[in-house]
């Protein structure tokens, strides 16, 4: 167990080790447990943390903002539209003020090519940790949570268990691709071969590939790419699917979401699910579009785990929140 987090930023799902997030998930289980006992756990008294969002979010900023108060501090939610940002604060005059002011700075920016260089600028100037609440890289809470429900329903040993990580339609808008992105960089260290799906212009980054394939031969893992949903959710043990936007063809809206619109097929249904074990678990990091990415029958069924994921949002990052803010 690694327990000096102190001062850290988490902006990569990498910049922490693999103790490190153990570390986190075992903090994560304890808060978790008192709140389920009701005892109080104020390990941050008259912290304070930013929450800065250049885009929308109904868990992120839900679950920091009563995660900060259960751990006895306060969470100020800034929207960038209302601040200075656009009338030329800099991201360092961000991170050095905002550092004064605050004992975090917790930030989502998921701008394609800007959001992750504005957060690590930040981090740079600021004397308090960053905490990265989706870029257009990494959505590293949402995957700390994510390993955490994994281990609550498939236990902790889970070499040898197949995860899939499958791009899936949705005609809302283009999504970044950080989710699967995360999930691909951090599940090998946890013992799972895992499966990427997606059809052929829906790539990830070549860099975060790289690390993903250089993760699974360090964990001694499979990692697997193909281009068919069926043939990913066969045996599988978790299917984690979700749509992102065609970013690495197009960044254009338009051209995206007609790329897009031609793989309709890709929803997880019941017959999708059968083709998984018979305890598989569907995982979704919400909002999803329903009966257009996933259906009802699927996401309010059986296999379905997304509201104690999206639960575990909130005990994982009071984990993060308290080992680094303390
Ligand atoms: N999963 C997730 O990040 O949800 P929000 O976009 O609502 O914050």
């Amino acid at each position: 167990m690694q327990t000096d987090l102190r001062g850290r930023d988490l902006i990569g799902d990498l910049d922490f080790s693999k103790e490190e997030v153990e570390t986190v998930l075992d903090v994560a289980w304890d808060l978790k447990r008192k709140r389920a006992l009701g005892e109080s756990h104020a390990l941050l008294r008259d912290k304070v943390l930013a929450m800065l969002f250049f885009f929308s979010s109904t868990r992120t900023r839900g679950s920091f903002e009563a995660g900060m108060a259960q751990l006895g501090g306060h969470a100020a939610f800034i929207e960038s539209r209302t601040t200075q940002i656009s009338h030329g604060d800099t991201e360092k005059e961000l991170g050095e003020i905002f550092g004064r002011y605050f004992d975090g700075i917790a930030i989502r920016h998921v701008d394609w090519g800007i959001g992750n260089r504005y957060q690590n600028m930040v981090a740079e100037a600021s004397r308090v940790p960053v905490l990265n609440m989706q870029c257009e890289i990494y959505h590293p809470h949402q995957c700390l949570a994510d390993i955490m429900t994994i281990i609550e329903k498939k236990g902790r040993d889970l070499r040898g268990k197949k995860m899939v990580v499958s791009w899936a339609y949705a005609s809302s808008y283009l999504k970044p691709v950080s989710v699967p992105q995360s999930l691909i960089l951090q599940m090998p260290r946890f013992g799972m071969d895992v499966v990427l799906a997606h059809p052929p212009e829906f790539k990830l980054m070549p860099d975060i590939m790289d690390q993903a394939k250089e993760q699974a031969k360090k964990f001694n893992t499979g990692f697997d790419v193909v281009d068919n949903m069926d043939e990913a959710c066969k045996d599988a043990d978790i299917i984690y699917a979700k749509s992102w936007g065609p970013l690495l063809t197009t960044q254009d809206p338009d051209e995206g979401k007609k790329i897009q619109d031609s793989y309709k097929d890709w929803i997880t249904d019941d017959a999708k699910i059968a083709l998984g074990k018979d305890d598989v678990i569907y995982m979704h990091p919400l909002p999803a579009d329903r009966e257009i990415e996933v259906t009802d029958s699927v996401i309010d069924g059986p296999h379905s785990v997304v509201f104690d994921e999206a639960e575990n949002r909130m005990h994982s990052q009071k984990a993060v929140m308290a080992l680094t803010m303390r």
